[in-house]
């Protein structure tokens, strides 16, 4: 029997195993990623001291003693400290590793080899593959390598030394080997190597072809009609309704939705004071329209009670004390006349304006 400490340990190792395995996956990739910007560097390093010299022209003996600029240890070193951001730790750090490499190249193989990269990144320091290969050996993307995934995806690690070749299909496509369509897209055009997959109708599930009548299956929100063809379903009809008492419903291709109706209403058809089943309580039908009803206006007053003034507003109506009444206890009574202070408010003097003339 295993301890509990004893399966903890087993399971840290591998955890740490996994976790591993998983980042120096990534640093294959990565690594790739890093040697083809040095490479791209290096070539824009070539084409920036293309024109330049020892710094006072080539002289006749410079170029005897010294040998041409061109292709001097000088121009070489000037390239080499433009390669990496200062910033890029992986970037130095592979330069100044693989220093000698390109103290080979730039004496004895550049015009073996013109191109850097593959002589460097793919063939010498192993980190990359050529275009549509992968992995340690540079074996085959699924696919192929003149066209991995059929032209449909991304292989895994394509170009790396890293990955596993299989392939992230594009969307629309699907399968090891991104021939196959996924649901609402079908086959164009189909055989052994090459797949192209169109979205199907917006009715349809699936489908063999463009329109709605090419349909396999319905989209839900979409029926069948007697021919076949799919057909936006009217939700709206539906008995009972799918909307609240408040609310009107809405048909749109595939769905409906539920819309409020305008304050003014109880029920509606669509949006809008017009468009009312009924007048919501405190409102009337004017010409079609729901309007307020000022019950200040009626016939029979409202606001009953003693020293009351009756307000309109919108819906329905307050009833609120007349001018000089307020309310206590629910009745509308006499404000106190305050006297004295009214005598003193009186008999300020106010400074009068003189405006000469
Ligand atoms: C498959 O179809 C493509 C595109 O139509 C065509 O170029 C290719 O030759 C075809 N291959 C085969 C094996 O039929």
């Amino acid at each position: 029997m295993l301890s509990f400490r004893q399966l903890l340990w087993l399971f840290f190792n591998l955890a740490f195993i996994l976790l591993s395995q998983c980042t120096h996956a990534k640093d294959l990739k990565s690594s790739c990623h890093t040697c083809k910007q040095i490479a791209d560097n290096f070539i824009k390093g070539l084409d920036q001291t293309k024109k330049q010299n020892f710094g006072g022209g080539n002289t006749a003996w410079e170029e005897r003693a010294l040998s041409k600029y061109e292709t001097s240890e000088i121009r070489l070193v000037e390239i080499l400290e433009n390669l990496c951001e200062s910033s890029s730790f992986d970037c130095n750090h592979m330069v100044e590793e693989h220093e000698d490499h390109f103290e080979t190249w730039w004496f004895k193989r550049q015009k073996k080899h013109p191109d850097l990269y593959k002589w460097f990144c793919i063939d010498t320091i192993n980190v990359c593959c050529l275009k549509g290969t992968f992995g340690p050996d540079c074996n085959a993307c699924v696919g192929g390598s003149e066209r991995p995934c059929h032209g449909n995806g991304v292989c895994d690690g394509d170009g790396t030394r890293g990955g596993n070749g299989r392939c992230n299909c594009d969307h629309g496509y699907k399968g090891e080997f991104c021939l196959d369509c996924i649901d609402g897209y079908f086959n164009e055009i189909r055989n052994d190597t090459f797949s192209l997959c169109t979205e199907c109708h917006s009715s349809c599930k699936t489908c063999t072809g463009l329109t709605n009548e090419d349909c396999e299956k319905c989209k839900t929100g979409w029926g069948e009609d007697d021919e076949g063809a799919c057909l936006d379903v009217n939700e709206c009809l539906n008995d009972p309704p799918l909307c609240k008492e408040d609310q009107y419903c809405l048909n749109t291709d595939g769905s409906f939705s539920c819309k409020g109706c305008d304050k003014v209403c109880s029920g509606c058809t669509e949006a809008g004071p017009d468009k009312c089943q009924s007048c919501a309580p405190g409102y009337q039908d004017t010409e079609g329209t729901c309007t307020d009803v000022n019950e200040c206006e009626q016939p029979d007053a409202v606001c009953t009670a003693g020293n009351q003034e009756c307000v309109n507003n919108k819906g329905s109506y307050i009833c609120i004390c007349a001018s000089g009444y307020e309310e206590q206890e629910g009745v509308c009574v006499t404000i106190p006349e305050p006297e004295e202070n009214e005598e003193d408010a009186d008999t300020v003097k106010r400074p009068e304006e003189h405006v000469d003339l």
